[in-house]
């Protein structure tokens, strides 16, 4: 498990910023930026232009951020055979590596490298993706991803027909006796994160609408955990 407050006895969620919309220019100076704003943890979107239709960015520029925060890094790779170069992201101070289903032949051989590396274990659903590949991998994972968006790009529309595949995971994990969290990524902003919340999410990624909001970093973050926490509440 990843040493998170997030757990299914308490409401108590996390935020995760999405680095997509911040300014790559100063990437380092956006990651202390984050951390003075309270985020829980800092996510980089690995695109390959090849997996998803975008190219982001390396191991390199993560590694060259990594001194400008103690907060945890998760790489979510959004690569094909991310099994040749998830070491990279181990290296470059990634606490946690995040594999998409649909990338990888041997997913269970992959998720188990990650561990052998070190790293923490997340595996990724794309929107069309059904919650039942979780069933044969979960003892391996110490968190699953659940997409709502379909993968490269930010600032698209949050796909709420996703929330019944977030609460049958959210199931799953509750019947493993495992404290595994559920992360949900794609459109979440005040308008959605109630919903991704109350499905069963207690980890939710952000990226345009935390990066866009008016009263900025640290009011975004507050508002979407404080509706996010609340939302939790009502279902427990
Ligand atoms: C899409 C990325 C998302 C995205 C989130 O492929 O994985 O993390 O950046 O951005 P918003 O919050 O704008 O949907």
């Amino acid at each position: 498990m990843i040493a998170t407050q997030s757990a299914e006895s308490e409401p108590t969620v996390m935020i995760v910023p999405s680095v997509l919309p911040a300014d790559f220019s100063r990437l380092g100076a956006e990651c202390e930026r984050l951390t003075e704003a309270g985020v829980d943890r800092i996510q980089w979107d690995v695109m390959d232009g090849n997996f998803v239709p975008n190219l982001t960015f390396g191991p390199d520029v993560i590694a060259a951020c990594r001194p400008y925060t103690s907060l945890l890094f998760e790489a979510h790779l959004m690569i094909d055979r991310p099994e040749e170069t998830l070491g990279r992201y181990v290296d470059a101070g990634c606490e946690l590596i995040i594999i998409h289903a649909e990338s990888t032949r041997h997913l269970h051989r992959t998720l188990t490298k990650v561990t052998e590396l070190g790293a923490k274990a997340a595996l990724a659903l794309n929107p069309s993706t059904p919650a039942v590949v979780v069933e044969s991998v979960l003892d391996l994972l110490d968190m699953v991803l659940v997409m709502t968006v379909n993968p490269g790009f930010g600032g698209q529309a949050y796909i709420s027909t996703m929330e019944p595949k977030i609460s049958a995971i959210r199931e799953m994990i509750n019947n493993s006796g495992r404290t595994i969290d559920l992360e949900v990524d794609g459109g979440i902003s005040n308008r959605t994160v109630s919903g991704a919340a109350s499905a069963g999410a207690n980890v939710l990624v952000a990226g345009s609408w935390l990066f866009s909001h008016t009263g900025g970093l640290k009011s975004a973050t507050d508002e979407l955990r404080k509706l996010a926490n609340e939302a939790r509440r009502r279902v427990q």
